[in-house]
């Protein structure tokens, strides 16, 4: 009997040291940058130091941002043994002179593989190499995996991404987790305790609002799809609704702030995906805004509510710490919209995942625009502007002392 307990002790506390994620490496959404929306295969190991420089010296680093992320096509094949091999035009130097180059940068360095057999690129995917795989990333200094789901075939998804999670535990490196499965088996309801964070749908493309192919989509049609997931978003398990588009060339300047507000309203990862070397000094003040980024790492970690609906106005309401919110004012349009929003006409913000908590202004505000940098007026009084076509009016409300 005694040895039965002591037995059923130990395999309990073996089960739970080898079955779990890193715990806490995404307290807020994680922030970086990829090479795939713009780079695709088009990168080598001078591209990524030139990356890794610029964000290190651009006021991202300062910003949040993060992890350096090669997305698909820095890997050629396996060796005899099976081990998973960059490609040497690439990558002369090997993975790991370049993960310790990021490193000394201060920075952190993110792989991609796939928990098929391919990659999307129809390059190795890592079924059947795991624990392989997994132990080569935590040889080289992999701090961040981004894991695929093309070339699946039969696998069920919530098994395949278990097991590398499993894998990159027992090699005993962190690995923040990122699953990019595309929302086709509802990660939502089950990969809180696989991933870090999890793609909640297809492709992102840099169009603000129009209808493509199921593969890919623009700003717009990913924004709507977030509506209802946000109850299963909160610190160390976020919704991911892709990486960035902003600065990439098929959105204009207001399309990208208007982009990246809604993704700082959404909770979502700040994945950068531009030429993050090249960038105009607008773009650069868009990623790098202090402000509207703490919205987006604000450490409640609430996804925000859409709240009214007008059509082609949406108002977006995200709570914050300390009784503070902010509200997104949605122009989905291409033409400008007259604002004229009367504060206290509001109906009260319910927040039905949130066991219907009620959200009230009973107390003055002021009303912070938070790209133009001043105080727009007070929740007392209506507020009126104008929102230029595809644009946002993005508010701090803070309480007046
Ligand atoms: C899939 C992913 C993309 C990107 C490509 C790479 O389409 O969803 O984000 O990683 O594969 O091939």
């Amino acid at each position: 009997m005694r040895y039965t307990l002591i037995l059923i002790i130990c395999l309990s506390i073996f089960t739970t040291a080898v079955s779990q994620k890193f715990p806490d490496l995404a307290p807020t959404p994680p922030m970086g940058w990829n090479s795939w929306n713009y780079f695709k295969c088009d990168f080598n190991e001078d591209l990524i130091k030139e990356v890794a420089d610029a964000m290190a010296n651009n006021g991202m680093k300062d910003a949040g941002y993060e992890y350096i992320i090669i997305d698909d096509c820095w890997q050629v094949g396996r060796d005899q043994e099976g081990n998973i091999l960059p490609d040497p035009q690439k990558f002369p130097s090997g993975m790991k002179a370049l993960a310790d180059y990021i490193h000394q940068k201060g920075l952190k360095f993110g792989l991609y593989s796939d928990a098929g057999t391919k990659t999307c690129k129809g390059l190795p995917g890592s079924r059947g190499h795991e624990y392989q795989d997994a132990r080569t990333y935590a040889s080289w200094g992999v701090d961040f995996l981004k894991y695929d789901w093309c070339h699946h075939s039969t696998q069920d998804a919530q098994a395949s991404y278990t097991i590398m999670r499993d894998a990159l535990y027992a090699a005993g490196r962190p690995v923040l987790y990122s699953i990019c499965e595309w929302g086709e088996n509802q990660p939502w309801s089950w990969a809180a305790d696989v991933g870090h964070m999890w793609r909640t749908g297809h492709d992102i493309k840099d169009c603000f609002d129009c209808d493509l192919n199921t593969s890919s989509q623009g700003i717009m049609k990913i924004l709507d799809q977030q509506v209802n997931l946000r109850k299963y978003a909160g610190p160390d398990h976020w919704n991911d609704p892709d990486m960035l588009e902003v600065g990439n060339p098929g959105l204009t300047l207001s399309e990208s702030r208007a982009h990246f507000s809604l993704w700082c309203m959404l909770a979502a990862p700040l994945i950068a995906g531009n030429d993050i070397i090249h960038m105009s000094q607008d773009i650069q003040s868009i990623l790098t805004d202090p402000e509207v980024v703490s919205i987006n790492q604000d450490p409640l970690g609430i996804q925000a509510i859409k709240w009214l609906d007008y059509g082609d106005l949406e108002i977006w309401f995200k709570p914050l710490k300390n009784q503070e919110y902010a509200v997104c004012f949605l122009n989905r349009s291409e033409r400008p919209k007259k604002l004229d929003f009367d504060f206290n006409l509001w109906e009260k913000v319910f927040d039905p995942e949130n066991n219907w908590q009620k959200y009230t202004f009973d107390d003055a505000y002021q009303l912070y625009d938070l790209w133009e940098k001043k105080e727009i007026g007070k929740s007392t009084t209506p507020l009126k502007a104008t929102i230029p076509g595809h644009d946002v009016l993005l508010i701090r409300m803070l309480l007046v002392p």
